[in-house]
This record gives C-alpha cells, structure tokens and sequence, in this order.
C-alpha cells in the first residue's frame, strides 16, 4: 500500500528515485510523485496512473536536484488523480506518505480554522500543514516534526524534505515498513530494501517509533542520527545488503508473474536447504522452544494466499501431527472475542510480514500470553521482528502482484513444519519422518517438469479467457488450492471464479453449471478421486465444460468412464505422493491464471486495484 523512496546524495536524484519507485510499484500503482529541494525551493511532478506516465512527463519537464524523494501510490482518501497524488508539498516542505492518518479529519477542521488552505482530498496534505505551523513558529524540522508526529494517530511512514534546509530529510516508521540504506555515494530510505538494491550496500531496519534525520555537510559527507520513541539518540545494527538489482528485473520473460512461476523450483529447492538435512533426510527447522508434546491447540492466522496455505496446512497438522488446528483470516479474528487457550501457539503467515490484520491479530495473540511462531518472506518485516519466532521461506523477491513462489514456498516451510510436530509428538516414525521429507525433496524436480509443459495450459487457457464465471473444484488437500486457483484467475484476469470443495457442488453452486461455465477439477488419483470423479460425472452431465488436471492413473479413470462426447480436457502432470500434491498442483492454477490473463491482455504484474502489500485495513 504505497512505496516510498528518498535519497541524498551528490548526483541528481531524480532517476534513481524513479528506479526505486519502479520497484515499489507492486505496493500500489495509482498515481506517482517525486520532489527535490532545487536553490532552497521545493519542486514536484505528480501523475496520475502508472510510472510511465510521470516518467513522461520528466522526460518533457526534468527534474534537477540532489536531495528528493518519491512515492508510488494505492489510493485510499481520494481519487487516484494528479492533485491527490504525492509528494504533498508547499514551499515550505514536501512529505511522501504510506499509511493512513485516521485523525485527520479533525486535523484538517483544526488547520482549516487556522487559515490553511488544501489542495487535495488525502489524509497526507495534514502533515504538510502541521509541519509547517511548527516550522513558522521558529522550531527545528527535527522539532517540528516530533511535535507533528504527536498529533497523528494511525500506521505509517514518512519522508519529508524541508526547502530551506535543502541537505536534509527526516523519515519515520510508525507501523508501516522502512529501511534506511547507506551507499558509497548517497544515503537512502525506502520501504523496502529492494528500492535500494545496488546503491545501498548497508541497511539498517527502523524500528517503530524510529525518526530518522539524514543529511549531508559542506563537504558533500552523509550522517544520520536515529531517535527512538523515547526520543533517545539510538543506535540500530546495519547489515550488508544481499539484495541484487537483478531480483528486481524481469530477465528473459514478459511479465514477474512468470518469472517467478519459473522460478518456482529453486525458491522450493532453496526453502527446503533452511529446513532440511538432506543427508540424512532429517528436519530441524524449528528448533525454538515449542513443547509439541504438550501442545493442544495451532491457530494459523494469516489473509490472501497466506490464508489458503494456512488452510492447507491444518490438513498436514491433523493428519500427521494429530494436532487440532484452527485456520483464520486475520481481518476477522482480531474483531471477534476469540478464545485462547492457555499453552496454545499462534503461528502467522504473511509473505510481506507487513500486512496489518494479521500484524494487529499477532499483538492481539502476545497480549494473550499466546506463544507465537511466524512464517515471512521478507527478513526483519514487521510480523517477523514482534512474533517470538520466525522460519524465513526464501522465495525471494515477488515483485508480480499476484503470489506465486511466495505461497509455495510457505506451503513448502508448513509441510516441513508439520513433520517436525508429527515427529516430536511421537505421532509419525523415523522411517515416516524420512519417507515424507524425501518426498518434499523430489518436489523440485517434479515442478520442473509441469513447467515444460506450460504451453499446455496456453492452450487450454483459451476454454476459460471468453467466459464470464469459472468454477474450480477439489477435495481435501486440493480444495485450498482450488480457492487459490478461484483468487488467482479473479486478481489477473478479472474473471469472477470460485473454489469450491468438491462435495459442495451440490449445495448450490451446481446451479451454475451450463455450457458457458468453465469448471477446472483439481484430482490427482488419490484417496478421494473417485468421490471427485462422480462430482465431475455431475457437472458434465449439466453440459458444463471441464478441464481436469490430474495424473496417469487418474487419466486412465477418466477416459474409462467419461463419454467421450463431454467437454473434457484432461492435463496429466506427474505422479507424486498426495502429501505433496498441494504444492505441485498449484502451478497449473498459477499457469492457467497467467495464460489466461495474457489472452485477455489484462496488466499481469499489476492488476486493477490491488497491491501486493496490503499495511491498510
Ligand atoms: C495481498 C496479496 C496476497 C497476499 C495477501 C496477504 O492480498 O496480494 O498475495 O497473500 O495480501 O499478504 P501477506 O503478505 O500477509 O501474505
């Protein structure tokens, strides 16, 4: 939700913030800005819609300037127009916001009353007329901007640029994400490391409460101070940075989306390393202190994809760990009177670790003594930083809006968690333990191989491109992966989808089966295939037009028992051991979705309206 960038440095800036917001852009796409501070006066271009069409306009109207900063925008007060777009600024300041000032209509009255005028309909332009009242009453910008922060209620992160103190930039973190990123030749800020991938060789992750002042001297030298939310002079760790510009390239393919669909087995084969003695086929991952013995209760909480992964998982813990599990949607646990019972843990899974249900849901858990596990994507994100611990998939980068690698991968971190409990809980053998873990590590292989065959799913993505609606079924493991199949094809191709367990059909939906409904069936030949195929029997009984992903034995059924005369393309992929099934049959739900979306030529990597990091409510 938003991205923002600033930069100091001794060249101009305003081409490596447009880079930066490139990167960013998967957070929000609505509208973009950059500011500089030119001879002690702020100067701006704002443009509605895509990067592309602010870098168009730079290209008529160039931006000089060495110190400035940037923003990428997912609209929530105010259309996505040129006026609401940031940097918000008067010739005083300019300030780039991600989050939301829920105060600040009562701000607004407050400033109004005072005399000051607003130019747009966001939340942000509060800040600029707060700083500035401070700023004119003689305070310091550090002052000033310490008095504004104490009126703001709400998440957020700031940039803020001053135009008569044109060496100097003032950020904080107060719920949403930022890191500050020293290089050789400039000093930084952005939402994320990669924004500041290649020019940042250090980084240093805020805290909240964090207020960050950096600036640069006559002699063109940076420094920056860090205050804490005590207002103390802190010192936080700086890291080298392991993040490469290519993560944030798109290499030989046409969209992220694909690349990293492609990418699908290394990220896997790489997660199960953190995880994973291949050795000895043994897994150690998380060796905190959890008593898995006396354990009685999992809560998984997560939204999205990392809902459905959630999903997927109870059916790991119950069957192999004998463990009861709730899954929930954080939007929805952290307002209901949840019960927490006493030894339970919570484990969240967020990609981005940002996203703010399910961060308030893990407060809400340690307020309750709860113990806490989290699985993220991105190292020192918010939910890994505040949960007591943390299992890093490595999924790398995910830039396409729509998850991919980011969901498998997680899937990949719960299977490898599941066994870890079944076995501490005495629940599985050795000899199980190592049968399970080996299957997990010939997964890779096997995805390579769905991957060849992707011009299969180009080809039977055109029985879906022209339809209104689509179903997707499928039964136990499967019936997650089927919801995620629903929401992939909905994000990317504008496709109303819906998934559903297979043995629901009856319950209603099967009222929607016609020649003009699409069903995807995801069955491999497992314990329930037989009770899939009679669902499947039903549907084409109905005319409806059915593509069946499934494997050889399953194939074998299915041309023995479905007339000919039926709609039905059978996608046969290999044959793996229903334990891992989940994960191998999200790729064709992932590569129907892309191929889909491409036929219909909709923005792949990023979909109308949405934003990949979700840190509003
Ligand atoms: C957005 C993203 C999804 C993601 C969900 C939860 O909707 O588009 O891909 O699953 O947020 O995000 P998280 O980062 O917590 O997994």
């Amino acid at each position: 939700m938003c991205g923002i960038i600033g930069i100091i440095s001794n060249t101009p800036v305003a081409e490596r913030l447009i880079t930066g917001l490139e990167r960013l852009e998967y957070r929000g796409y609505d509208s973009a800005g950059i500011a500089t501070v030119v001879n002690n006066e702020i100067e701006r271009r704002r443009a509605p819609g895509k990067l592309q069409t602010l870098k168009n306009l730079l290209a008529e109207q160039p931006l000089p300037g060495m110190v400035g900063i940037g923003h990428t925008r997912w609209a929530t007060h105010g259309a996505p127009n040129a006026e609401n777009a940031h940097p918000h600024a008067n010739e005083h300041v300019a300030v780039v916001h991600n989050g939301i000032i829920e105060n600040y209509a009562e701000i607004k009255n407050e400033l109004q009353t005072k005399g000051y005028t607003f130019s747009s309909e966001t939340d942000t332009e509060v800040i600029v007329h707060l700083l500035t009242d401070y700023l004119l009453k003689g305070l310091t910008p550090l002052e000033a901007v310490t008095q504004t922060l104490s009126h703001l209620h709400g998440a957020f992160a700031l940039a803020i640029v001053f135009a008569k103190h044109p060496n100097l930039m003032i950020a904080t973190r107060c719920g949403s994400p930022l890191v500050l990123g020293v290089g050789e030749y400039d000093i930084m800020l952005g939402s994320d490391a990669l924004a500041l991938a290649s020019w940042a060789q250090k980084l240093c992750y805020l805290e909240e409460g964090d207020v960050v002042s950096i600036s640069k001297n006559n002699n063109g030298d940076f420094d920056y101070q860090i205050i804490d939310s005590e207002g103390r002079s802190v010192e936080r760790p700086l890291r080298q940075s392991k993040i490469t510009a290519e993560a944030a390239s798109k290499g030989e393919y046409s969209h992220y989306m694909l690349k990293e669909i492609f990418e699908q087995p290394r990220a896997i084969g790489e997660t199960l390393q953190s995880a994973v003695d291949f050795e000895s086929k043994h897994i150690d991952c998380a060796n905190f202190d959890i008593n898995w013995q006396s354990l009685t209760r999992l809560t998984i909480i997560a939204c999205g994809t990392s809902y459905y992964a959630g999903m997927v998982a109870k059916y790991w813990f119950e069957k192999y760990a004998k463990l009861h599990v709730d899954v929930d949607i954080a939007s929805e646990f952290r307002y209901r009177e949840p019960i927490f019972c006493e030894g339970g843990l919570t484990l969240f899974l967020s990609q981005s670790g940002e996203t703010i249900d399910t961060l308030a849901a893990l407060n809400m858990a340690k307020e309750q003594k709860q113990q806490t596990l989290a699985i993220v994507n991105v190292t020192d994100s918010s939910i890994a930083r505040l949960s007591d611990n943390v299992l890093y998939t490595a999924a790398g980068p995910e830039i396409g809006v729509a998850s991919t690698k980011a969901f498998t991968t997680q899937l990949t971190l719960l299977a490898c968690l599941a066994i870890v409990a079944a076995s501490k809980r005495g629940k599985i053998t050795e000899e199980d333990h190592q049968r399970l873990t080996e299957e997990l590590i010939m997964l890779p292989g096997k995805i390579s191989k769905v991957l060849q065959q992707d011009q299969t799913f180009h080809k039977c993505a055109l029985t879906i491109s022209g339809a209104r609606d689509a179903l997707y079924l499928g039964r136990g493991t499967n019936y997650p992966i089927a919801l995620e199949g629903a929401l992939k094809l909905k994000e990317v191709s504008y496709i109303h989808a819906e998934g559903y367990p297979a043995g629901e059909l009856k319950h209603g939906p099967i009222a929607l089966i016609d020649s003009a409904v699409p069903v995807v069936v995801l069955a491999p030949h497992d314990a329930w295939f037989s009770k899939t195929l009679s669902n499947l029997q039903e549907v084409m009984a109905r005319g409806g037009q059915v593509i069946c992903f499934t494997d050889s034995k399953g194939e074998v059924e299915l041309k023995k028992q479905i007339s000919s005369s039926f709609h039905l393309q059978i996608i046969v992929l290999p044959t793996v051991p229903s334990f891992v099934a989940p994960i191998l049959y999200s790729i064709p739900v992932q590569l129907l979705a892309y191929y889909v979306a491409l036929q219909k030529g909709t923005d792949v990597d990023q979909p109308r309206n949405l934003a990949k990091s979700v840190t509003v409510e």
